[in-house]
């Protein structure tokens, strides 16, 4: 078996500019992920490693923790060798001290010796820094070297350790962005083959298969659970089972997590038919106006947030051209009518995770101590990332309209921002669906650079693909 890693070095360096901007403050700890059960014991969830210990530590192996002693320098892997029932099973490994040397570290301990580390550190009153936990069984394991409860667990976790793994991973090295201009290649093949094999007919499901097929022939896997559905409104919706009919449009919301876990994000929203109807056309030209603009913003020192408004303000210039909207399109994004249409963020960083850091704690990853998220406005609230944007961040843009019956029938008997949306018109719509577009961005120097194969996604691009 062959480990996907970077050359030591980067590992090595990683972990030096941890250490460097950290300082001299105890110890270090970040656990791994392990195998965790789906309905029996031995029938695991496909393994996924932790990100942060795959950034620095690389070993894409489960039951593994490391720590760094950020006093004396020592970094130790924690890990136990196969037992020959294991290797009988699922086949051999290198030696825990063979892969921690492929990521440039001599010392490696057996996986129990943990405890006794954070025990003696905490009896001689150093601190030892762990991220949040976000795996039960990670929980009780740290529950149980720090020796509380699992309600208490948290006491331990580091928002200097936190600010420190963000600061390092926001930035996107040109090793990383390479990973990830391959991620984003190849899902810009799974969603082609989506779209070429849709047609009225077919069920979703085929289309999810047909995502899978792609991410498989090019040894990856979804970094998220496909979002294919012809219900567009429902942003994060999983089930497949409804039947493409002629006339609707698919929405196809879908990223390749490549062997190195960097991942792609992309959607497009496509006829089922060959071509859009006049409505869906209007609609489409409204986001994708929104996009653009917003596209056109993205360089270092501008808040991603005044790029969501102005894409949301964008949003309300078109639909109150084709009479969706009414009143001055400003003064409806700022009494927030707009949200009727697009009810969440138009973007997030990407990395390794698709939602990169998000379990670091959004207030850190995509705001600042200057820049707090609104947590209790409609809209905002989702907004994933306002702050100012750096060279070196990976972020997508991913404006939509989504149009809800339910939040129709609401808003309407409340007589909500009726100064601002023509409920009469908006009636007609009820069962349009939703339409989003999503790309994914390196911000440069100077601007921004689209990662990946370019993906058509004007009106003709789409339609021509579709024969
Ligand atoms: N694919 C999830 C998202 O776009 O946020
Ligand atoms: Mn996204
Ligand atoms: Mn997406």
């Amino acid at each position: 078996m062959e480990l996907n890693l970077f050359d030591k070095q980067v590992y090595i360096d990683r972990r030096r500019i941890l250490t460097q901007n950290f300082g001299s403050d105890g110890i270090i700890l970040l656990a791994g992920n392990q195998d965790s059960s789906m309905n029996y014991n031995d029938n695991c969830y496909p393994f996924r490693q932790d990100s942060s210990f795959l950034y620095y530590f690389g070993l894409d192996i489960p039951m593994l923790a490391a720590i760094i002693d950020t006093e004396s320098g020592e970094e130790v892997i924690f890990g136990n060798e196969l037992t020959i029932d294991d290797i009988v099973w699922t086949g051999t490994l290198p030696t825990v001290n063979e892969m921690a040397s492929m990521v440039g570290l001599a010392q490696t301990k057996p996986y129990d010796q943990i405890i006794h580390y954070v025990h003696k550190a905490l009896i001689y009153g150093r601190k030892v820094h762990i991220l949040p936990p976000y795996r039960p069984e990670n929980k009780i394991k740290l529950a149980t070297w720090f020796n509380t409860s699992l309600d208490d667990v948290t006491d331990n976790v580091s928002l200097k350790l936190i600010k420190a793994v963000i600061a390092q991973r926001l930035i996107k090295s040109p090793l990383e962005v390479a990973e990830m201009e391959k991620a984003v290649s190849i899902s810009v093949d799974m969603m082609l083959a989506v779209i070429e094999h849709t047609r009225p007919g077919i069920k979703e499901y085929e289309l999810v298969a047909k995502a899978h097929e792609a991410a498989i022939a090019n040894n990856s896997r979804l970094g998220y659970p496909a979002i294919i559905t012809t219900h567009g409104q429902t942003l994060h919706t999983h089930y497949y089972g409804n039947t493409l009919q002629q006339g609707r449009m698919v929405l196809s919301d879908i990223g390749a997590e490549n062997p190195m876990h960097y991942g792609g994000d992309l959607t497009r929203t496509f006829p089922v038919g060959r071509s859009f109807t006049t409505r869906q056309k209007e609609l489409y030209e409204v986001v994708l106006a929104a996009m653009d603009h917003a596209i056109g913003m993205l360089k270092p020192g501008v808040r991603y947030k005044d790029i969501h408004l102005a894409a949301c303000q964008k949003l309300a210039e078109g639909l109150v051209q084709i009479n969706l909207m009414k009143g001055d399109p400003a003064q409806a994004v700022a009494a927030g009518a707009h949200t009727m249409f697009f009810q969440c963020g138009l973007g997030h960083m990407l990395g390794m995770d698709t939602h990169d850091m998000e379990n670091l704690g959004e207030p850190y990853v995509g705001y600042t101590d200057t820049l707090k998220k609104e947590t209790q406005i409609f809209g905002l609230k989702s907004l994933r990332l306002g702050r100012e944007l750096e060279a070196g961040f990976v972020l997508t843009v991913e404006p939509g309209i989504y149009i809800i019956p339910e939040l129709i029938d609401r808003w309407q008997a409340e007589k909500k921002h009726a100064d601002f949306i023509n409920y009469d018109i908006l009636n007609t719509y009820r069962d349009f669906g939703g339409i989003r577009i999503e790309d994914n961005f390196l911000i440069t120097e100077t601007g921004y650079h689209l990662l990946g194969k370019y993906l058509p996604k004007t009106l003709k691009e789409i339609e021509a693909l579709k024969g």
